[in-house]
């Protein structure tokens, strides 16, 4: 298996563009389901994930064709792909497929939708919790669906259709909200979601719903309204930017210290992770083409940060952050409020000299003078990235295995490093 070898020193200089957002990409595949029209989406990012999905979608009879290249463009960029789901040929969702990542569950919502029925693997995915599929249980139950959980598969049947309903989510979940938004768009009537999450992929997935003739209103705010509609058609739609990605290089260029022009980066959508930077005392500057990060020579100060739905501090950023805050002058904490369980970083980060202590569900961040470079590995996508944030600073080589992870949600990661000056390369085991 490859593994990326980092050597710490030097700092980030030039420009990152930053890639279409796997968040949002993943749902909007998943959205063509619901016409047999073409759904052309542009800014595709190139990851395991994407490359995972699109064979599922194949498996239910989805065809695809990826629009060539533009003059000058690199073969890994995002890519303008045409999916088209003229006729779902299998309903069934196989173990094999989906238990690869948790977002492929997501396609229980547009099949029941317009087939009437779903069968679909109990998911897999990143290890960072037990992640329970309840809500989206509840809410198709809400809007008619009957479901059953039958030898590892949710078996879900809406005879005659879905019908359109209130329901108020006792927790925010992201992945419910997109499921209840895609099958309630083709539902009789209407629905009211509250208590929906806000995330700007929610947003997304709207803004591409609406342009295939769905009525939505409110995504974005916790209560959102579908009128379904009979029949959707095809549109095209542009993924949004990966705000999660522009988070994870920015605080790779507060950690080395230098001047990165994050392109095509849209501030809105991670306000409040750049506060916290600026705040570390990080210099964030928003410019037509993107945002402008810097830190020269001044040393990091300490933060106090809790994850949040959005527009909260991101769970996707807190191991990120973490890796960060082994540099500032002082002592950190850190409380993970999404997943139980997504702390796995920590021992590998004290593999590299951090000082960590857990309180339950917080860290406390000891700042240390320097990290010295060790062999690590992680267990899930965003930890395995603040492996190499740290790798770019600490004393040596760091070697970060198990890359599946990063290749999961990082599109040509160590090409966008190199090209501001890190040294880092991918080596075949
Ligand atoms: C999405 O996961 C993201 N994945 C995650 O990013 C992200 O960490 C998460 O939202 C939170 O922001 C994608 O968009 C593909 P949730 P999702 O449902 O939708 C609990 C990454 O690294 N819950 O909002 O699966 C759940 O256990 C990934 O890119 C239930 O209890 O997250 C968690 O504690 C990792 N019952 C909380 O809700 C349910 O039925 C929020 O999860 C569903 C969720």
């Amino acid at each position: 298996m490859d593994k990326i070898v980092v050597t710490g020193g030097g700092t980030l200089n030039g420009v990152i563009p930053i890639s279409g957002a796997k968040n949002a990409a993943l749902p909007l595949m998943i959205s063509s389901l619901l016409t047999a029209d073409p759904l052309v989406l542009e800014n595709v990012p190139h990851l395991a994930d994407t490359e995972s999905l699109i064979r599922i979608l194949t498996n239910h009879g989805v065809g695809y064709q990826v629009e060539g290249k533009r003059k000058g463009q690199n073969g890994g960029e995002g890519r303008t792909i045409h999916f088209t789901a003229g006729e779902i040929v299998d309903t069934t969702a196989p173990y094999e497929l989906v238990s690869k990542m948790r977002a492929s569950f997501w396609v229980i919502g547009p099949l029941l939708a317009r087939m009437h029925e779903a069968r679909v693997s109990l998911p897999g995915g990143c290890a960072i919790g037990t992640r329970p599929v309840d809500l989206f249980l509840e809410s198709l139950t809400a809007l008619g669906a009957k479901l059953d959980v039958e030898a590892g598969y949710v078996v879900a049947t809406a005879p005659g259709g879905l019908k359109g309903a209130g329901y108020r989510f006792p927790k925010v979940s992201v992945g419910a909200t997109h499921v209840a938004m895609m099958a309630a768009s083709l539902a009789r009537g209407q629905t009211v979601l509250e208590n929906a999450a806000r995330e700007p992929e929610i947003v997304d997935l709207a803004r591409c719903l609406i342009a295939m003739g769905a009525r939505i209103s409110g995504a974005g705010t916790s209560t959102i309204v579908i009128d379904g509609v009979e029949a959707l058609h095809g549109a095209r739609h542009r993924v949004l930017p990966d705000r999660i990605e522009t988070g994870t290089y920015a605080m790779a260029v507060a950690m080395t210290g230098g001047d990165v022009l994050l392109e095509g980066a849209q501030p809105d959508l991670l306000q409040a992770a750049l506060d916290i930077l600026v705040e570390a005392g990080v210099e964030i500057e928003p410019t037509n083409e993107g945002i402008r990060v810097r830190r020269n020579g001044s040393g990091l100060r300490p933060v106090n940060v809790s994850t949040a739905p959005f527009p909260g501090f991101p769970t996707d950023l807190q191991a990120q952050l973490m890796a960060l805050m082994t540099r500032a002058e002082g002592d950190s904490r850190i409380t993970e409020t999404i997943f139980e369980n997504r702390f796995m970083h920590v021992q590998e980060l004290a593999r590299l000299g951090a000082r960590i202590s857990l309180e339950g569900q917080s860290a406390i961040v000891h700042g240390v003078g320097h990290l010295t470079g060790a062999p690590v590995m992680a267990t899930d996508l965003r930890a395995s990235v603040s492996l190499v944030i740290a790798g770019l600073v600490a004393q040596g080589e760091t070697t970060v295995n198990r890359v599946y992870h990063l290749d999961r949600g990082f599109e040509r990661l160590e090409e966008k490093l190199r090209n501001c000056g890190a040294r880092i390369q991918r080596v075949a085991a």
